[in-house]
């Protein structure tokens, strides 16, 4: 026999081999487990429910983060409905959305009144024939310490305002968002997870929301909700929190988020589906890690949130 007749007859033997029908079938079970996960992966990445053409009712609209998701859904192409109580400011953000090519109304709300929040979801609902999306974005900071808290009634609007004010239009819209299979956004805080001086009472309120919103999504299965917790955003929030005498101390702002970025960022959550979104990474870090050291990332996050306001000279 010569060289090449060997040469044949050892490729055709190694093809024998190859081609038994154990080998082919294992060769087969790889390639559909790798097209599987590279489908999987394409999905993951590209996922994302648009919300053009949908009724997007945003509360606390006036400034802020609220400001910065109206113009985000505006460029959407989203039906807008803006609530928050201060008509003038809300007026000139609806007019910069229609100009952006959305259709948007304003509607002035009160959060922490029950018949004001009915109107706004009902005149979402006549106004577009129905609700896709509930953004719960009204919010009261208060940035005090428990000792200072002498008299407490004017501060139980911050649980007004911050809890109840996202339950009313809550309640209301259900059915409308049930029908559509529609999604709540809630905007919540990393004071609802991580204690830190000061913020006690805002924490607790933000927390109260976190446990309302997670029992809501295991009531209503076709219902997406998102719990959005940001870290330090730059908005007027700051300076309009309750505080002790002498009004809320200064921050540094300049390491804080901006409201664009923190809206881009809402905006993304949402069309994900994401259950939650903690905004900052040290405050994802400090999420995961406090279970097993509690002590070390409570003192971290304190002196963190205390490196965050201006000493006076
Ligand atoms: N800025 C931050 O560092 C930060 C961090 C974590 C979470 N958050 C949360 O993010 C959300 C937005 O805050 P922001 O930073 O954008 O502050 P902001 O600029 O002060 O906006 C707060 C919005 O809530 C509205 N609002 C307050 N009380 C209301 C009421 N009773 N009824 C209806 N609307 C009411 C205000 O509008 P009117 O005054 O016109 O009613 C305003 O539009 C809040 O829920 C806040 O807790 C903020």
């Amino acid at each position: 026999m010569t060289t090449t007749a060997v040469l044949i007859e050892n490729t055709l033997s190694l093809l024998d081999w190859v081609l038994t029908p154990a080998v082919l079938s294992t060769l087969l079970a790889v390639v559909i487990s790798i097209s599987f996960f590279a489908v999987y992966a394409v999905l993951l990445t590209s996922r994302g429910r648009s919300f053009k053409g949908k009724v997007v009712v945003i509360t606390g609209c006036s400034s802020g983060i609220g400001e910065e998701l109206a113009y985000k859904y505006a460029k959407h192409g989203s039906k807008l409905v803006l609530a928050a109580r201060r008509l003038d400011k809300l007026q000139s953000i609806v007019d910069q959305c229609n100009a952006l090519g959305a259709v948007a109304t304003a509607v002035a709300t009160d959060v922490t009144k029950e018949e004001e929040c009915s109107h706004l979801i009902e005149e979402a609902v006549r106004l577009y024939n129905g609700l896709d999306l509930l953004i719960l974005n009204a919010g009261q900071g208060c940035l005090m310490k428990v000792s200072d808290m002498t008299d407490t009634k004017p501060l139980r609007a911050a649980m007004e305002v911050n809890f109840w004010g996202c339950v009313y239009p809550t309640i209301k819209a259900l059915p409308h968002l049930r029908k559509a299979g529609g999604a709540i956004c809630v905007i919540s805080s990393l004071a609802s997870i991580l204690p830190t001086p000061r913020r006690a009472l805002y924490g607790a309120t933000k927390s109260a929301v976190n446990i309302f919103f997670g029992s809501l999504r295991s009531e209503e299965p076709t219902l997406h909700v998102t719990i959005v917790c940001p870290g330090f955003v730059m908005t007027e929030f700051h300076q309009n929190s309750f505080a002790a005498a002498g009004g809320p101390p200064k921050r540094k702002m300049g390491s804080f988020m901006t409201p664009k970025e923190c809206a881009s960022q809402i905006v993304r959550a949402v069309a994900e589906g994401k259950r939650e979104h903690i905004m900052s990474s040290s405050g994802r870090l400090g999420n995961r890690l406090r279970p097993f050291f509690p002590g070390a990332v409570d003192r971290f996050s304190a002196s963190h949130a205390e490196k965050s306001i201006l000493k006076e000279e």
